[in-house]
């Protein structure tokens, strides 16, 4: 049985391609380097939604429709102004993201044009919700967006209160787009699977925003930061926590490094590292990347790293951006879930237009108790310990 599913094929898809040995991703065939380099986020929503890229006029339309959608139910804000203060970012887009159905009049539509309309109108509203509980919660107002400002720079707008440096927004529009799609990671399957029962837009990234906020996952980000903030504030170096992180009993792992599929540098790593130091010419350089180069070089010649073939992946170095420009650690989740909305959406589509796909339903080994008697309540003992035949926490 493949543990965590690994080597599982779940469907066929014409999204995302990966090629875990050499390094490399491409959406819809075209290499993720280009798109960083050349193509901005807007254009690889279209990318990914539509199959190819867009000509002037489709993106000007894409661009202008995802600005008329950046517009919130007032209940949704007043929602997050009863959440507590100590709610992370992360648990109040899910939540959040959960409401918006109730005030979308085409949440149970399952129409083409309906569809299209609700993957541009959650892919600009989330933005939104990470932006309005971030001020909410320093008690500060809302910022209404600004219609002519590209997805990146709306985002910084609506989270500072002014218009964002070039520089910063095109960092941020680099990271949205590495981030977009990954084929089929924990998040993105399961927003599958809700689909797959036909469920509503809502529900599926409802789901996927809730598996993306574990930290094996879309959490490792904010992880990566406390770990090289830890190794900073040691001060005897990485050495130490690259031994700790070898130790099976000592529950730690190196964060940000390792991945399901890549067995090489993750291409998405290098791209956020060299856009690091665009960052810091307008920052300054942040104390935390010598940190970082440092591990890095211990891990990379580290048997134990080598023969597991364990690389920096994207989450390394993309904590370490966001912290230079000045986000706090615990949005950096809600960072990743800005994107790969985008991509949920695209694999949603996938999904539901595909007419071969079954409900997801796998099978278990049964490794529990054979056949016994109901027990009357007073014939029943107190369990001593080690008798507990229960496996797991609870
Ligand atoms: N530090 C130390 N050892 C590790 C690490 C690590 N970061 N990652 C994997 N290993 C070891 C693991 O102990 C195992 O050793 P052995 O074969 O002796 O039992 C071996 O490498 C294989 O690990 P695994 O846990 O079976 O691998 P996986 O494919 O199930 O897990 C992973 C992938 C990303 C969850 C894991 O590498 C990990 O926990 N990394 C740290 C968290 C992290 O950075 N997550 C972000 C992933 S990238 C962004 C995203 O798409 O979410």
């Amino acid at each position: 049985m493949p543990k965590g599913l690994e080597g599982v094929v779940a469907a066929n898809s014409s999204i995302c391609y990966i090629d875990g040995d050499a390094g490399v991703l491409a959406y819809r065939g075209i290499d993720i380097h280009e798109l960083a380099e050349k193509s901005t986020f807007e254009e690889t929503c279209y990318l990914l939604w539509f199959g190819r890229l867009p000509n002037r006029d489709e993106l000007s339309d894409l661009t202008r429709r995802l600005a008329v959608e950046r517009k919130m139910d007032p209940a949704i804000y007043d929602m997050m102004r009863q959440i507590p203060r100590t709610a992370t970012p992360m648990e109040v887009l899910r939540t959040a993201v959960s409401a918006l159905s109730f005030y979308d009049i085409d949440a149970k539509a399952v129409d083409h044009d309906s569809n299209v309309r609700k993957a541009i109108s959650l892919t600009s509203q989330i933005p939104m919700i990470v932006a309005g509980f971030d001020r909410i919660r320093k008690g500060k107002s809302v910022t209404p967006p600004n219609p002519s400002l590209s997805h990146a720079a709306n985002f910084l707008l609506m989270l500072n209160g002014e218009k964002p440096t070039a520089t910063a927004e095109k960092a941020l529009d680099v990271a949205l787009i590495l981030h977009a799609d990954h084929e089929f990671n924990a998040s993105t399957f399961a927003a599958r699977v809700t689909a797959a029962t036909l469920s509503d837009m809502h529900s599926a990234i409802t789901s996927a925003t809730g598996a993306l906020k574990g930290p094996l996952h879309g959490g490792a980000n904010e992880e990566v930061l406390t770990m090289l903030e830890q190794i900073k504030a040691d001060g005897s170096g990485p050495q130490k926590f690259v031994d700790l992180a070898k130790k099976k009993d000592s529950g730690f792992r190196l964060m940000g490094f390792g991945h399901r599929v890549y067995k090489n540098y993750d291409p998405r790593a290098k791209i956020i590292k060299e856009a690091a130091y665009q960052v810091f010419e307008v920052t300054g350089k942040s104390p935390l990347i010598d940190v970082a180069l440092e591990l890095e070089k211990i891990a990379l010649d580290d048997e134990y790293f080598v023969k597991r073939r364990l690389y920096p992946n994207v989450d390394f170095y993309s904590g370490i951006i966001y912290d230079a420009m000045g986000f706090p650690v615990e949005m950096f989740p809600v960072l990743f879930a800005i994107p790969r909305t985008s991509g949920w959406m695209a694999q949603w589509a996938e999904m539901v237009l595909d007419e071969e796909q079954r409900i997801a339903r796998p099978k278990q080994v049964y490794i529990g108790h054979g056949e016994r008697a109901y027990l009357p309540l007073d014939a029943r003992r107190d369990a001593g310990p080690g008798e507990t035949e229960v496996r797991g926490p609870l």
